[in-house]
């Protein structure tokens, strides 16, 4: 053949592999809402910048009739391309060629561009659309799933692994994107679970539609397994944009710098958003807006136990990552579920160089029959350990209750914070001053002519005597009582000079999380 038939040969099997599943199966995809895997990376890169490989790749299936089938990149496009000019390896299950369904092949491209992303120290992002393991490969496709897994947990803490679920994603599946860093899901595209419908139905008689068992809005509220929740796949590729222009790229690397913006100090002013009654709540989100660059805050699980928000912003042009007690939200307590979204959160940040700033108001953790036996000791102490563990530079800000544990497990000086910061408003004590007169002045209350009155004024004395910043300040527990119109400026001067910070921790193979 002559170079330019051999051009035109090359043109045409592009043709036929780009097709994929065919214009049938398109249309299937495009009816239920979804774009094709194609359209999907190209809305998420930079325009122009996608690579695809191994689009030549073919199935390896030869029972039932596979090998007569011919099942275009069997199912999956791997590639490179940019986001906001970061470098990226990405692939995205096409639903259209046989369900998006995982066989050995499929597996095999999957792998070959998570090595890529490991070995160019680059972050990847996963589409997940697909039927799960390929039935007709049988033991050939779980191999392919355990490949990934491992993989998936190889990568962690090295580069930033982005999940995006974008149709089902059932069975054994589910678990790369569960070890993956950022799950993001969209209303009524989104369907992830172990066990379906079906199998619940026949193994225990419950009924539950698909969208209730493990669609998007169950996941990003109540399981916590999605981090992101979007209403379209576009939105879902501008979070995804806004989410990689604060993370770096490995974890040798520290987050882009942008140019230093000040808050927006009209919209956010801590005088108006912070109360003077200290029983009333407030939203945690408006005093992080009231310090950070711009007042751009992007909030992480948002849904999920909302007593804990976490997220990234920068200050002073870099990424820092908070971590607040929402008063909004059972009083910002700390429980099961906001101790392991924290946790969690706390790890992503210290393994990437991010460091952590803490904004501490909570009564404590969460008492209650249904915590204990959930296993709060154990979901608590998640927190401790990361924040223990994090060797990023940690700067805590106390601005109202820091009670028992919960002040202990805020990231307090006990657990190495760098600086810790205290508003005068500050309270840190045992227990609430209720809580605490009760029990230390109960036999003065009940031998009181007027037990009501006693209580009043032993909790009032409780109050002034502890209930301040004053007794930890005194212990050295908090380096600097600060106004809370300086917090921005104490804040950006602690992280400039934590920049160069080194800390070890003693030599092992790996510590025992309470997971
Ligand atoms: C082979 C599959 C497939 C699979 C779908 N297809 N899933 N082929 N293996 N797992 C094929 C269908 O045969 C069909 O082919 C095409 O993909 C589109 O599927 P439909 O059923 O027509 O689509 P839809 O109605 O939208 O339903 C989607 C679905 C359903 C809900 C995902 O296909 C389904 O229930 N699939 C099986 C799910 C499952 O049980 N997977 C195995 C999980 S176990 P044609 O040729 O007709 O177009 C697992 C273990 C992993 O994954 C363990 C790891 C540790």
């Amino acid at each position: 053949m002559s170079l330019r038939q051999k051009t035109y040969d090359l043109k045409k099997r592009m043709q036929g592999a780009m097709l994929g599943g065919g214009s049938k199966a398109i249309e299937k995809q495009k009816a239920t809402g979804k774009m094709t895997a194609r359209e999907r990376i190209v809305s998420i890169l930079d325009p122009d910048t996608f690579h695809e490989y191994d689009i030549f790749v073919e199935h390896a299936g030869k029972d039932f009739d596979m090998d007569k089938k011919y099942l275009p990149g069997d199912g999956v496009i791997t590639g490179t391309g940019t986001i906001n000019g970061y470098p990226m390896c990405i692939f995205a299950q096409d639903f259209t060629v046989a369900g998006g369904s995982l066989g050995y092949m499929h597996a095999k491209k999957i792998c070959k561009i998570m090595d890529h992303a490991m070995k160019l120290k680059v972050p990847i992002i996963g589409i997940n659309d697909s039927g799960g393991a390929r039935i007709q490969e049988g033991v050939n496709a779980l191999a392919g799933y355990g490949d990934i897994f491992y993989r998936n947990t190889q990568a962690s803490g090295v580069i930033p692994q982005i999940s995006v679920i974008l149709g089902p994603c059932a069975g054994g599946a589910v678990y790369s994107p569960a070890l993956t860093d950022f799950v993001f899901v969209v209303d009524k595209i989104s369907k992830m679970f172990i066990t379906g419908p079906e199998v619940i139905k026949t193994v225990l008689g419950e009924e539950i539609s698909q969208e209730n068992l493990g669609g998007a809005r169950v996941h990003a509220e109540i399981s916590g397994n999605a981090h992101f929740f979007a209403h379209s796949e576009q939105e879902c590729f501008e979070q995804i944009k806004d989410l990689v222009s604060y993370i770096p790229w490995n974890n040798k690397k520290t987050a882009e710098s942008f140019p230093p913006k000040a808050p927006k100090s009209r919209d956010y002013k801590i005088g108006t958003i912070f109360p003077t009654n200290p029983a009333e709540p407030y939203d945690v989100r408006s005093i992080i807006k009231s310090i950070v660059d711009n007042s751009e805050f992007l909030e992480v699980s948002e849904l999920f136990a909302s007593n804990i928000v976490i997220g990234y912003a920068r200050i002073n042009g870099d990424t820092v990552g908070f971590v607040a007690n929402q008063p909004l939200n059972r009083a910002g307590v700390l429980d099961c579920d906001s101790s392991d979204k924290a946790a969690r959160f706390v790890r992503f940040c210290d393994s990437f160089n991010i460091p952590l700033v803490t904004m501490v108001d909570l009564p404590g953790y969460l008492p209650g029959i249904d915590q204990e036996h959930a296993g709060v000791i154990r979901h608590g102490a998640k927190l401790l350990y990361a924040y223990s563990e994090a060797t990023v530079p940690k700067i805590t800000v106390i601005l109202r209750k820091a009670y028992g544990g919960g002040y202990i497990a805020m990231c307090s000086h006990h657990l190495k914070a760098d600086f810790v910061f205290a508003w005068p408003t500050a309270e840190i004590a045992v227990m609430g001053p209720e809580g605490a007169a009760n029990i230390i002045f109960r036999s003065e209350i009940m031998n009181a002519e007027d037990p009501e009155e006693m209580r009043r004024v032993k909790v009032q004395e409780y109050k002034e005597k502890f209930a301040n910043p004053y007794v930890a300040a005194a212990y050295g527990y908090v380096d600097a009582v600060i106004q809370p119109n300086e917090t921005r400026e104490y804040v950006t001067h602690a992280l400039k000079i934590g920049k160069s910070k080194e800390e070890y921790r003693p030599e092992k193979k790996h510590g025992v999380p309470p997971f």
